[in-house]
């Protein structure tokens, strides 16, 4: 038994001393350039997925209608769309720069647009908590939850908003709240 412990010791310690030396030489990546570590997109991902647990069940306090897809779009264009990019539009230098990559909200990945194939509520959970060391900010303090819901809901719905949003998105100057 003290065999066994001793064992479990001195391979632990192996780790940290090895991991300690890792970090300290500088091989752990710092700059936001470069590609993740092995299994650090994993493990992330398993975190995030344990904290999104139940945010199905979220449900918006009003109907998801152009109203209130006119509405997100307007909180979109101020406060995401710098990240996110608008419809049809290149990442700027903000979404260049930063590790991870924030994805293209009104783009198609795989036959996706965005993150319509996500609930509504789910949208709602990383919009107002943020995820955290990805440049993704929490909105709770900054937006109103009506605010949040509305923009979760247009993201939703990304795949098939009425013309109007979708000509809010696209004009260059953006409109007066
Ligand atoms: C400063 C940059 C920045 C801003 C501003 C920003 N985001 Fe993000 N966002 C990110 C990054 C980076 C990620 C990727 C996080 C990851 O890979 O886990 C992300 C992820 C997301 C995701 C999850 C995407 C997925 O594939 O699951 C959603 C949804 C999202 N953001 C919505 C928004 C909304 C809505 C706003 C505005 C209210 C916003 N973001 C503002 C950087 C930003």
């Amino acid at each position: 038994m003290k065999k066994i412990i001793l064992g479990f010791v001195l391979g632990v310690g192996t780790i940290v001393v090895f991991a300690s030396a890792f970090i300290v030489a500088g091989g752990m990546p710092v700059a936001t350039r470069g590609n993740p570590l092995p299994l650090e997109r994993l493990i992330a991902k398993i975190a995030l997925n344990a904290a999104l647990r139940g945010s199905d069940q979220l449900v918006a306090p009003f109907a998801a209608n152009e109203a209130a897809y006119l509405a997100g779009a307007k909180v979109y264009r101020a406060q995401c769309a710098v990240c996110h990019s608008l419809p049809g539009e290149s990442p700027g230098p903000i979404a260049q720069g930063l590790f991870p990559k924030p994805p293209r909200l009104f783009a198609e990945h795989h036959g996706v647009v965005g993150v319509s194939d996500d609930s509504a509520g789910e949208t709602y959970w990383k919009v107002k908590n943020g995820i955290r060391l990805t440049g993704m900010p929490g909105f709770e303090k900054g937006l109103t939850d009506d605010e949040i819901w509305q923009v979760s809901l247009l993201l939703k719905n990304a795949d098939k908003l009425p013309k109007s949003v979708q000509d809010f998105l696209a004009a260059k100057i953006p409109a007066s709240p």
